[in-house]
């Protein structure tokens, strides 16, 4: 038997691990992690965090600060976004579990339909199609404007019929931060009785504050007739610890087929608001914490200072010769792209890279092009002039080496891989011909990029699902 490590030692360990990580503060990072900029935010949360994290919500009754942390942040959350006394809501793990939920509960709400479907713009966020593929529902998807990548409102009204459980809008949807216009969506899905689900887990607590400060943002609230629920994600613009999001109701009964009940086993009766049962108190108790400290006056400033950084940045995208921005963001959101194909803009991620930044590749879908994907927060405000210069530094280099060309051999092994009947032994193959076998995750992932690009999104999944089982494969020490 091994003897534990001493507790400096281990600590030592963990920080050597996480020095490898992509920078969480100074929004150099431009995706998955969300900087206030906020000098003791972070310390905040984590002594908040610590006096709750053995707390467990699976019983409020036993941990009662937590019922009254979770239906204060609740209230503040209805608060922001147009909820009335009726509205209730939950505390989740974060978005994908709250979009999980209200495909859940807009299922089971119809016991009667044999095949639910729900109606979704191509631009939905994937946590919709994990639901669908999780809750049985089939995914009817409504392609979008293919310039302005909006909703249509006409053509998803249209996709309403009689085994509709749930119409799914975003404000604003992720790939281009564009906000679908609510309205008359929400009204369609009321004229048939359907439900309808506003995603505004990246928006929800950045847009109502946008509004105050005067940009022209379309009603997309739980205000807005015929919306049935709403999410928003406190570990995005509430710039909370990983772990929260909030998913409203307009009102308890559109709730209750989410709250789930057994008594059929001889241990304690399992009473569970959401996906989880045990749920670790110190999330929850972070989010409480900054909500409370930062306030609606603090987020109404870290709004502005992230509004300047994404205006600054779009006219300075816009401006430099080769790049555009995607449709018309109405948010915190940019996606941009190439005006012409003399450059790859998966080169320009790479490039970025190079240079410390982290943007985001998103691939072709529908009338998108390959994209780069930015997620402007407060932190971004004062280093737009260094981003855009290094922007257009990385755009010169990526017209420079000109587009990825991939060899005619790796083109041919995609072309004959069928995503559903793929082999360990194909993939394997196809590791080989890329020549990526045993060399982890490349620095450059252009190469990377463009063969997957070259995939239908269906082999892209199946071949990504693979890497991800060879990635969390471990060998017992
Ligand atoms: C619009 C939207 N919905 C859902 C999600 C999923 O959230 P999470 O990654 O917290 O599960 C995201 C994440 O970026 C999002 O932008």
């Amino acid at each position: 038997m091994s003897p534990g490590a001493p507790a400096d030692q281990v600590l030592d360990e963990l920080r050597a691990l996480r020095a490898g990580d992509l920078p969480t503060h100074g929004g150099r990072t431009l995706a998955y992690v969300y900087d206030s900029g906020l000098a003791g935010l972070d310390e905040l949360a984590a002594a908040a965090h610590a006096l709750a994290s053995s707390a467990n919500g699976l019983d409020p009754t036993a941990f009662p600060s937590l019922l009254r942390m979770e239906n204060d942040v609740v209230a503040t959350a209805a608060g922001l976004l147009g909820g009335g006394p009726a509205t209730v809501g939950s505390v989740t793990s974060g978005g994908t579990e709250s979009c999980l939920l209200a495909v859940q509960a807009a299922r089971d709400a119809r016991p009667d339909l044999e095949r639910p479907r729900m109606v979704l713009a191509t631009t939905a966020h994937a946590a919709f199609h994990k639901g669908a593929h999780y809750f049985g529902v089939e995914a009817v998807t409504v392609p979008v404007d293919p310039r302005t990548f909006r909703a249509d409102p006409a053509a998803m009204a249209a996709a309403i019929d009689d085994r509709t459980v749930l119409v799914v809008v975003s404000a604003p949807s992720y790939a281009h931060g564009v906000v679908d216009p609510v309205a008359p969506v929400a009204a369609a899905a009321a004229a048939r009785g359907v439900r309808c689900h506003v995603d505004a887990c990246i928006g929800g607590w950045v847009l109502p504050y946008f509004r105050r400060l005067g940009v022209d943002v379309p009603d997309f609230d739980l205000s807005v007739p015929g919306v049935t629920s709403l999410s928003v994600d406190l570990h995005k613009y509430a710039y909370c610890p990983k772990g929260t999001s909030v998913l409203l109701h307009a009102d308890a009964s559109l709730r209750r087929p989410q709250f789930f009940a057994s008594a059929r086993w001889p241990g304690y009766t399992m009473l569970n608001s959401t996906l989880q049962s045990t749920r670790s108190g110190g999330p929850l108790a972070a989010a409480w914490a900054v909500l409370r400290h930062v306030g609606d006056a603090g987020y109404e400033r870290l709004a502005a200072r992230t509004l300047e950084a994404v205006r600054t940045l779009r006219a300075g995208i816009e401006s430099i010769d080769g790049l555009r921005v995607l449709g018309e963001p109405g948010s915190s959101l940019l996606s941009i792209t190439g005006v012409a194909d003399e450059f790859d803009v998966f080169t320009v991620a790479d490039e970025m890279t190079g240079r410390n930044w982290y943007v985001q590749p998103q691939f072709g879908f529908g009338s998108s092009p390959a994209n780069l994907h930015l997620t402007v927060t407060a932190a971004n405000r004062g280093s737009e002039a260094e981003l855009l210069g290094d922007l257009a530094a990385a755009v010169a280099a990526a017209r420079e080496a000109g587009p990825v060309r991939l060899p005619a051999d790796l083109l041919d092994v995609i072309a004959a891989l069928d995503p559903d009947t793929l082999t360990a032994g194909q993939f394997a193959g196809l590791l080989a011909a890329a020549r990526l076998e045993g060399a982890g995750v490349p620095k450059r992932m252009a190469e990377v990029n463009t063969m997957l690009a070259a995939a239908s999104p269906a082999l892209r999944e199946r071949l990504l699902v693979e890497f991800l089982s060879a990635m969390y494969t471990v060998h017992p020490a």
